[in-house]
Formats: C-alpha cells, sequence, structure tokens
C-alpha cells in the first residue's frame, strides 16, 4: 500500500466479515439511494445480458491439477509494453461521485495502491488532471487510459484527446457499442437524475448539436443523435490524432475485431456494456474465444461483464484474454467505503486469482490456457502463452 498521504479523501473501514465482491454489492445497497442504485447496478431492458454475463462464467469448470510446482509464483503480466502486478483494471464508469464524495479520486488512489490499472471515463465527475495526479504519484501504479465517446463536435474531441496525453494518460479506449444508450427500463423507472453537484466534468463547455427539424415520420434517433456517433472512418480519425495506442471497447463480433485488427488498433475490450446497451447480446465469457479465434493473437484482448471472482479471471485469462476490466464491484466498495472500499475490492479479486492459480496448477499466467478449462470446443483458442507478450 502507497505511504502518500491522501488528506482530501475521507476515512473509511471496510466492516470485518466483508469476504466477497457480493458482500460489498450488499454493503453498497444499504448506503445508494434509489436513483444512484438504478443507475450503477441496472442494465438494459429486460436485463438478460446483465445476467448472462454473470451466470456466463459460473458454467465453465476449471480443471484443477496437482503436484505442480508453485512456489515463486505471480501473477505478473504486460500489456501495450508495460508490465502490470495483475491483470486486473478498473472499467471506466460514470459519474463516480454519486457514489461516493471522493469518487474517481478514491478509485484513483485505489488502483494506485493496489497496482492496478484505471479507465477514466469521458463522462468522470473528477478532472483527468486530478485522477492522473493521484496515480502518478504512486510508482507501483498501473497504468490510466482514457475512455473515449466521440462528441458531435469532433474539434471539442479532439481537444479532450489532447487533455487526457498532456494529462499523461497511456492509452484510448473508445467506446463503440453505444450509439445510443439501451432501453434502460430500470433507470425510468426510478426516474433516474444526475443529482445537483455531479456532472461529466470534461463535458463542460460543449455546445449542444445544432437543432435538426425533423419532419413528420422522422426519427429523433435516426435522424438526429445518430448523425454524430461515431463510424470505422471515425476510428483512423482517432488514431490519426492522436500519438497514444487507441483500443476499441464493445466489440463481441468476431468480423468487427479482424476489421478492428486490420485498422491496426491497440487492443480490444470484449465488452456488452456491462449489459446496458443491447440486451439480449451475447455473454463476454461466449463473445470472447469467438473474438481471440478471429485475430489468433494480433492484439491484446481485455474483457468486462459480470467478473466477480477471481475464479472468472482465471477463466477469461484461458479463454484468450490479456487483462480484464471491472466495473460494478469497484463502484460497490467505492459506495460504502470510499478508496479503501476499492482497494478491499481489488485485493479480494487478486487474491481470488492467485488462489484460482494455485490450485489449478499455475505459478504464473503464462501457464494458463484453454487446457484449463472443460469445454473441449475450447481447445482450438490461441492460448495466451503462445502468442508472446504485449
Ligand atoms: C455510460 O457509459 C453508461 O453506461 O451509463
Amino acid at each position: 500500500m502507497t505511504t502518500k498521504p491522501v488528506p482530501s479523501l475521507q476515512r473509511h473501514a471496510v466492516p470485518p466479515g466483508t469476504a466477497s465482491l457480493a458482500d460489498h454489492e450488499r454493503l453498497a445497497r444499504q448506503c445508494l439511494d434509489d436513483n444512484a442504485w438504478a443507475y450503477f447496478s441496472g442494465g438494459a431492458a429486460d436485463e438478460i445480458t446483465l445476467a448472462a454475463n454473470h451466470s456466463a462464467w459460473d458454467r465453465i469448470t476449471l480443471q484443477p491439477r496437482v503436484l505442480r510446482a508453485l512456489a515463486g509464483g505471480h501473477t505478473r503480466t504486460t500489456l501495450l509494453g508495460r508490465t502490470l502486478a495483475h491483470p486486473i483494471l478498473l472499467a471506466p464508469i460514470a459519474f463516480q461521485r454519486m457514489a461516493h464524495p471522493d469518487g474517481e479520486l478514491a478509485s484513483a488512489y485505489a488502483a494506485a495502491a493496489l497496482g492496478a490499472g484505471l479507465v477514466l471515463s469521458t463522462q468522470s465527475s473528477t478532472p483527468v488532471e486530478a485522477v492522473a495526479q493521484a496515480m502518478q504519484g504512486d510508482p507501483a501504479s498501473g497504468p490510466l487510459w482514457f475512455q473515449l465517446y466521440l462528441q458531435h463536435d469532433r474539434g471539442f474531441t479532439r481537444e479532450l484527446v489532447q487533455r487526457a496525453e498532456a494529462a499523461g494518460c497511456d492509452a484510448l479506449v473508445l467506446t463503440v457499442d453505444a450509439p445510443t444508450s439501451g432501453a434502460r427500463d430500470r433507470e425510468r423507472r426510478a426516474g433516474f437524475r444526475l443529482p445537483a453537484g455531479i456532472s461529466a466534468v470534461h463535458l463542460a463547455g460543449l455546445a449542444p448539436p445544432p437543432a435538426r427539424l425533423l419532419s413528420p415520420g422522422q426519427s429523433p434517433l435516426f435522424d438526429g443523435l445518430l448523425h454524430h456517433a461515431p463510424t470505422w472512418a471515425d476510428v483512423q480519425w482517432l488514431q490519426s490524432v492522436t500519438r497514444l495506442p487507441v483500443l476499441l471497447k464493445g466489440v463481441l463480433h468476431p468480423d468487427d475485431a479482424r476489421q478492428a485488427a486490420a485498422l491496426g488498433v491497440a487492443g480490444l475490450i470484449v465488452s456488452n456494456h456491462g449489459g446496458r446497451t443491447l440486451d439480449t447480446a451475447p455473454a463476454t465469457a461466449h463473445a470472447l474465444p469467438r473474438v481471440a479465434q478471429a485475430v489468433q493473437g494480433a492484439l491484446p484482448l481485455l474483457v468486462d461483464g459480470g467478473i466477480r471472482r477471481g475464479t472468472d479471471v482465471l477463466k477469461a485469462l484461458a479463454l484468450g484474454a490479456s487483462a480484464v476490466l471491472l466495473g460494478r464491484p469497484a463502484v460497490y466498495g467505492l459506495a460504502h467505503a470510499g478508496a479503501a472500499g476499492v482497494a478491499h475490492v481489488l485485493r479480494l479479486l487478486r487474491d481470488e486469482l492467485e488462489i484460482a492459480m494455485a490450485l489449478t496448477g499455475c505459478a504464473t499466467l503464462e501457464r494458463v490456457t484453454p487446457a484449463l478449462l472443460d469445454l473441449p470446443a475450447l481447445q482450438t483458442f490461441t492460448p495466451r502463452c503462445a502468442r508472446g507478450d504485449y
């Protein structure tokens, strides 16, 4: 843990007996109001994908292996040229100050202390400069990536990219699965509103898109918002205006993965936006091996969605991921215990990963291959160890 003083953060203790990420979720429910709970925990429509994300990991069986040498093992890995203490990053989650007054700053200190990477949302309620400062103060810190929603004003978007670069971000993560939000029934039922004082600080000063007069019969979505939705050409545009590696987040289809690889993107995040966009989209545990097979190790894959256990992390790596992103559980830790809660969540997951590695006979992540999984159909995927380090 860092010894750097963090005077601006509230001090909390995680209640004794908090043993799992599910415990953090229960504690968060007790302190988040219905408005914030609907936003952070809800998914799209019937939440079929949200539930499938969880059950898909549960249904994969791990094969224990015995009597292998384990001493000196570790969870270290490399990603985009950097050594990480473990393959767990915090996912971009908007408006974290709605969960706790310390918001993204608490997540940043926790990530830095636990050597986790952090992907900061465009819709962060804390500026990237403050988050970067919190992370850069810790030598053991993982990478800071900036998640980007392309705005209708590409000039504004470019300035945002430059701002992330100047703050010291290591990569850009372009979200491609949300040209519009999903049908968020839970949020609508709760009458979700951002509380006073919470906003997407990076978007301050962004003028609204020019109004379009719709003729009768025109769709406010197709003839309005979607005029500004990103396309493959925008991926190339983004690559041309930044010196940072660009990853795409929200790729599920193997053909999209191949197209992204052909454009030379730096990595893909296999994601269905935590079940918040297209309901009934495949669980990420199902999409990941298909994407891995499509790109054949040409670029690093990350995955998020439903990861709640160290065994889930191990399964994700065995299916071809180089690292995982953790979303809701970190916000749950934040909600009830600030930075200490996020750090505890990360610590639990990493400890569970170590246990899972030991019990499957893997001293290092290089040993993690599809052979750990009791799914004969999955044996064709390129094992991580055959791809070398990224
Ligand atoms: C933002 O990305 C959201 O899913 O609400």
